[in-house]
């Protein structure tokens, strides 16, 4: 007998945990960490949708097993959000699908239309999912670095040089780890070739509603005329009405691939709580502006970490939307890589990023800073890191010296 599976020998451990376990021990040991990690929205979801659940949760009719695909009104509803966000139609029968949360639809849909040996284009840095959903299913991966390309360039290479030809593409904008955000124009020009090449392409629209220019909201591909032939796209319920825990997330476009990803759902699960899409339903079709004032909370705390930083002698790009900051290593740190940074910081510092290292080999020499915590928590942190980086020959000699 072997405990050597298949899949989880092409599972790496998670570099976040030995950063996430010096976080708990410090934690256990009565420490006060500043936890600017994890991606978790520390913000309340807006009451009124609470409200919902709660009401429907009293109604013993909602407690059966609900539908795999979503019930009808939540397809409906996200159909007509994509229609006054972004003037697409979506056919709430063939073209959406509600998911456990994007990450379950994203893994599942991998599931669906990857045979062994597949090639699959992954950007690098990513959000760990878009290349591990894909490994699990037995793909394997071509990684597109992300970092000072033109990135038609990259992908003309990647599918004339790959056998076989790749079957599918994964975009992320704006982008989880990097904050990088695209045009409608950029969509174009991968749609057209995607369609010619004839390579699905996988959407991750997570942070829609996450943006800092009012007059420049990121768009979605399936504007792009033509995108249902070759596109999904996934959205979020967990970003934009902070409802991480609730699970609730969508896949919308290419009717066949909503029809495979409907397909391996119906053997897997039973949908959502039936209280949890109906409160959903009620968030995407009720008021709208707790999302202008999550987005207002945000920018706010991005300006308070980025010229805090900047203050403390670090130099960061101010991230024109999600919840994150792409960080390059501070002037004389580089050396030491992303994990080894991170665990410094937090253990002098006593406060926790994310190395970006574990985006992908090309996140090495970045730090992930996630604004979830309030702007006095933010500017505690800044405090620290400014004399953290004030003692850096100290603390590097200490090092050595340890070593
Ligand atoms: C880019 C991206 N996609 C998907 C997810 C997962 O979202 P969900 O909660 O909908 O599964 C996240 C969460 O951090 C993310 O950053």
């Amino acid at each position: 007998m072997t405990a050597e599976f298949y899949r989880i020998k092409r599972l790496p451990p998670y570099v976040f945990a030995e950063v996430n376990a010096m976080k708990a021990k410090a934690r256990a040991a009565g420490e006060d960490i500043i936890d600017l990690g994890m991606g978790n929205p520390d913000l309340p979801t807006p009451p009124h949708i609470v409200e919902k659940l709660v009401e429907t949760v009293r109604n013993p009719h909602t407690h059966g097993y609900s539908q795999s695909r979503g019930i009808p009104g939540l397809r409906k509803a996200l159909a007509a959000y994509y229609k006054r966000r972004f003037d697409v139609t979506l056919d709430p029968e063939k073209e959406v699908i509600v998911t456990l949360g994007s990450k379950e639809g994203l893994a599942n849909l991998a599931q669906a239309i990857t045979a062994p040996g597949d090639t699959i284009l992954v950007p690098n840095p990513s959000y760990p999912i878009h290349a591990y959903g894909f490994i699990i299913a037995g793909a394997t991966i071509r990684h597109l670095p992300m970092h000072g390309i033109d990135f038609m360039e990259v992908l003309e290479r990647a599918v004339r040089h790959s056998v076989p030809k790749p079957i599918a593409l994964v975009l992320n904008y704006p982008s989880n780890p990097t904050a990088e955000v695209v045009g409608l124009d950029f969509y174009a020009k991968v749609v057209d070739f995607c369609r010619k090449h004839g390579v699905y392409i996988l959407s991750d629209l997570a942070y829609s509603e996450i943006y800092f220019d009012e007059n420049n909201p990121p768009p979605s591909i399936l504007e792009v005329p033509g995108a249902k032939d070759v596109a999904i796209e996934f959205t979020s319920m967990s970003k934009t009405y902070s409802m991480a825990g609730w699970r609730i997330g969508f896949a919308a476009g290419s009717p066949d691939l909503v029809a495979a990803l409907t397909r391996v759902k119906s053997y897997l699960d039973y949908g959502a709580f039936t209280p949890i899409q109906v409160a959903a339903t009620a968030a995407l079709n009720g008021p709208q502006d707790c999302i202008v004032e999550a987005r207002k909370i945000y920018k706010s705390r991005r300006d308070v970490l980025v010229s805090g930083l900047a203050n403390a002698g670090w130099t960061i790009p101010v991230p024109a939307a999600t919840m994150f900051a792409w960080a390059p290593l501070p002037p004389g740190w580089e050396h030491l890589g992303s994990l080894e940074f991170s665990k410094l910081l937090l253990t002098h510092a006593k406060v926790a990023v994310s190395p970006g290292v574990g985006f992908g080999e090309y996140g090495d020499g970045f730090v992930r800073i996630a604004i979830v915590e309030n702007e006095h928590r933010i500017r505690q942190a800044i405090r620290n890191i400014k004399k953290f980086l004030a003692s850096r020959d100290e603390i590097l000699g200490n090092k050595k010296a340890a070593s």
